[in-house]
């Protein structure tokens, strides 16, 4: 039996407590037995911002452990012009379980928004739309373009299906006439305001969490 524990962990300064800082500790006490564990984790702490249940465990281990339990959704951006939304997709995507993200276009990609979620998250890349569209074709994926144009379905009303990927345009020039032609659906978020679009990275997270919405359980 394992009788050692992880000490609580205090909240930091960043979220208005006094605790030092966010995670947790060294483990105290016997240590846990079990592959996932990081014996570096176990003797200095786990800071990282990962949830509770995956404290001190390796990134190996977690990513197994998501790829037991990952949803059908993919989710792809085009990335022509070095979009920063990208990382915050990758990251909104990993706090889904998006089977993957994929990058259209350029390979590198602006990693700062991600904030490591990318280590838990699997990543293609697609050199151009039409790689993309055959690599959905093989796998039986419909693709489904969120942007917010004359014939799209609102995204709240759409069948939006439960395998599939949803491709989003980039600040700016949004999607291209090359990912419209590929899709087979495509869904917009409804808008009450003055601004033509709302930020790629929102409009992602919405439609990311609608396809959670109908479909997680
Ligand atoms: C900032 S928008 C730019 C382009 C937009 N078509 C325009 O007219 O301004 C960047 C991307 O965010 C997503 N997006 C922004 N607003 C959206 C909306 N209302 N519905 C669906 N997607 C949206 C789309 O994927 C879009 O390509």
């Amino acid at each position: 039996m394992n009788e050692g524990r992880s000490p609580e962990a205090r909240p930091g300064p960043e979220a208005g407590g006094d605790g030092p800082e966010i995670g947790v500790g060294p483990w105290e006490g016997p240590l846990p037995e079990g592959a996932e564990y990081d014996p570096e984790l176990l003797a200095h702490g786990d800071r990282r911002n990962v949830v509770d249940r995956y404290r001190y465990w390796t990134v190996d281990a977690i990513v197994a452990d998501l790829d037991t339990r990952r949803h059908p959704f993919h989710v792809a951006i085009e990335n022509w012009q070095h979009d920063l939304n990208i990382g915050s997709i990758v990251r909104t995507a990993n706090a889904f379980n998006a089977a993957a993200v994929h990058i259209v276009g350029r390979r590198r990609w602006n990693r700062r928004g991600a904030m490591v979620t990318d280590r838990y998250q699997h990543v293609a890349h697609h050199e151009t739309i039409a790689d993309l569209a055959a690599w959905a074709r093989i796998h039986s994926l419909p693709v489904v373009a969120a942007d917010n144009l004359p014939g799209a379905v609102p995204v709240d009303e759409a069948e939006l299906p439960r395998a599939c990927v949803l491709l989003f345009g980039q600040e700016g020039p949004g999607l291209s006439p090359e990912a419209l032609a590929a899709a087979d659906l495509h869904v917009e978020i409804r808008q009450f305001g003055s601004t033509r679009s709302i930020n790629a990275a929102a409009a992602a997270a919405i439609v990311m969490h609608e396809w959670v919405r109908r479909w997680a359980v």
